[in-house]
């Protein structure tokens, strides 16, 4: 028997503590006007102390689970898409079953698309519930960025636009008009280098995992070529989002809402300027949270939900674009 799959409930989470750029100001040779100029955020949470990724995870699945009306015992997989795990093994969805109670015997499967993560999970959990192997996925997209920036000003450029937060789904069985209409699903691993922490890594040229020199020259810390980045999320969001909505002959006035991975506002104005879409239908979140990567379109739809711009029977479209490069994109009925 063929099934549909649907968002059952959303919760999210960001650390308490919030910088402002007028506080980055103080430790990394930038400016408000910079910040805002070029990329639209304000503020960003970043963790304190020994915080860590799963911690925010647990939060945002708990509302998520409770809005679901699923406990622990329901659940039987967990999605964890991530760029910045408690460890490096093993992953994260097997310390999150941990700290929920999840019984034993359940799948845990953590994935690796960066910005483009929470787009692959929904697909992948889509396609578990459409093949009846499973009933009740819990998907989180959860970052702890702070950890892992260089918070001196040499890191400047790539330390102002990242966020910690967490934002969770249950996705499970469709009794109704609420459905995920379709996933496409894009990666060019040609551009790996252009986005990416070189270590630790054991492909590392030195032969090393991580070593002192490595160390020295940063390499622990995310290197980007932001022009190529930009190029490339513009394009890459437009023609995948317009290649699904093409492919289920839709047009972009059958689509309610328009929920863009969070990386930079002007990203997400030229791809609402190339496809038409009236600023109003495009629910942004950047200007508060920053680019929490994996966390930001589940953080945006609770936002959306809890600023009533979003409803049950809303169509939905998203998008995202991130290190790989990886992109693409989701129709779903909410
Ligand atoms: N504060 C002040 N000045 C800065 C900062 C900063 N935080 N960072 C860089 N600068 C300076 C540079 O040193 C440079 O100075 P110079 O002209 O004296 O050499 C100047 O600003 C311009 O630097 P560029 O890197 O060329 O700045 P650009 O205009 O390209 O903007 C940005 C940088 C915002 C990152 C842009 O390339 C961009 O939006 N890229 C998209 C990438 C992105 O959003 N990535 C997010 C993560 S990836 C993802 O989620 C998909």
């Amino acid at each position: 028997m063929a099934y549909e799959s649907k968002i059952l409930g959303v919760g999210s989470f960001v650390p308490a503590k919030a910088y402002t750029n007028f506080d980055l100001e103080k430790m990394l040779d930038t400016s408000d006007e910079w910040i805002q100029q070029r990329t639209g955020i304000i503020k960003r949470h970043w963790v304190e102390g020994n915080v860590s990724n799963t911690d925010l995870a647990v939060e945002a699945c708990k509302e998520a689970m409770e809005k679901a009306k699923v406990s622990h015992d329901d659940i039987d997989m967990i999605i964890f898409a991530t760029l910045s795990p408690d460890h490096d093994f093993p992953g994260n969805a097997c310390f999150l079953q941990e700290k929920l109670n999840i019984p034993a015997g359940i799948a845990a499967l953590d994935i690796r698309q960066q910005c483009t993560g929470f787009v692959y999970g929904l697909s992948i959990a889509d396609q578990f519930i459409k093949s009846g192997q499973y009933k009740n996925i819990l998907l989180v997209g959860s970052e702890v960025h702070s950890k892992g920036l260089d918070r001196t000003p040499e890191g400047r450029n790539v330390s102002v636009l990242f966020g910690d937060g967490a934002g969770a789904a249950v996705i499970g069985r469709s009794d109704g008009e609420s459905k995920v209409f379709g996933s496409l699903l894009h990666a060019d691993g040609r551009f790996a280098k252009e986005l990416w922490v070189a270590a630790p890594g054991t492909g590392n040229e030195e032969g090393e995992r991580i070593s002192t020199n490595m160390l020295d020259k940063k390499l622990h810390y995310p290197y980007m070529n932001g022009r190529q980045v930009f190029t490339h999320a513009v394009k890459r969001m437009a023609e995948s989002l317009s290649t699904l909505m093409a492919s289920h002959k839709m047009s972009i006035d059958d689509v309610d809402l328009f929920l863009f991975h969070q990386a930079n506002i002007r990203i997400n104005d030229k791809v609402a300027e190339i496809l038409e879409i009236d600023s109003s239908k495009v629910f942004n979140t950047i200007a508060d949270y920053g680019n929490t990567t994996a966390a930001t379109i589940p953080i945006g739809m609770n936002d959306a939900l809890k600023a009533g711009k979003l409803e049950r029977g809303m169509v939905v479209g998203i998008a995202a674009f991130g290190a790989g490069f990886t992109w693409g994109s989701n129709i779903i009925v909410y």
